[in-house]
């Protein structure tokens, strides 16, 4: 964006009205990088000029979303499947655009993030940034401590070696229940990752995205992230 009158930026930042605004700048009460501005038609450029109202910065509002959702088997992550099923865009209803960050399988349940932040998105996927995701793992079998410890110190999946990832037994059993972390998001990584070791998934749920998680929603339920939440994500 480039330069915009000091009147209308104070009120697109939602202090007060854009009248109000030159009632405030005439009476001495709006400072643009610590000098007081007087004349109405101030240019000024929102990027890099700092801005305070009676001595306090103002700051654009932020028009973006950001929006957690507990997925339900059975959803496709896209906004729009060719096959005509269900998407996880169909459980929120807003007017907004909004995509989601990443992807779940079909039959995988849990924690989404969906936004119309790019930036923030492609942040949040990228493996560089080493932003773990949690997932819950029934398996078929009893798995090993040894295949365990394979698992932590990365396997092969089509001839890529996943990263080290984080790896708790919960359950031993017939049917074995694991939660493993990892930072990466190849195409069905974690399934295939227990493929790997010889252990078929026979469900799966993501609990946690980054400090994100999935507390106060039931499934099919969504909410917009709180402040706290969004903080600690752009972090
Ligand atoms: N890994 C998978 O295998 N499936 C998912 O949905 C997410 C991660």
């Amino acid at each position: 964006m480039g330069e915009e009158r000091l009147q209308k930026y104070i009120a697109r930042c939602g202090v007060t009205s854009r009248r109000k605004a030159e009632e405030l700048i005439l009476k001495g009460n709006v400072k643009v990088n610590g000098k007081i501005i007087k004349e109405l038609g101030t240019k000024i450029n929102p990027e890099k000029d700092i801005v305070s109202v009676n001595n306090k910065r103002i700051f654009e509002k932020a028009n973006n979303i950001y929006i957690k959702l507990y997925k339900p088997e059975g959803y496709v992550t896209t906004v729009k499947d060719q096959f005509n099923r269900k998407t996880v865009i169909d459980l929120i209803n807003i007017k907004e655009r909004i995509y989601p960050v990443g992807r779940l399988d079909y039959n995988t349940s849990g924690l989404l993030l969906l936004t119309n932040d790019g930036e923030l998105a492609n942040k949040l996927i990228h493996p560089s940034y080493q932003i773990y995701k949690t997932y819950e793992a029934h398996l078929k079998g009893n798995i090993s401590s040894y295949a365990i410890d394979k698992l932590r110190s990365g396997v092969l999946i089509e001839n890529y070696k996943t990263a080290p990832a984080k790896v708790n037994l919960l359950k031993a059993g017939k049917v074995s229940i694991v939660e493993i972390s990892i930072y990466e998001g190849k195409n069905r990584q974690v399934r295939k990752m227990f493929d790997a070791v010889g252990h078929k998934v026979v469900k799966l749920k993501r609990t946690v995205f980054g400090t994100i998680n999935l507390k106060g929603l039931e499934k099919g339920q969504w909410k917009y992230l709180s402040e706290d939440e969004i903080k600690l994500l752009k972090r």
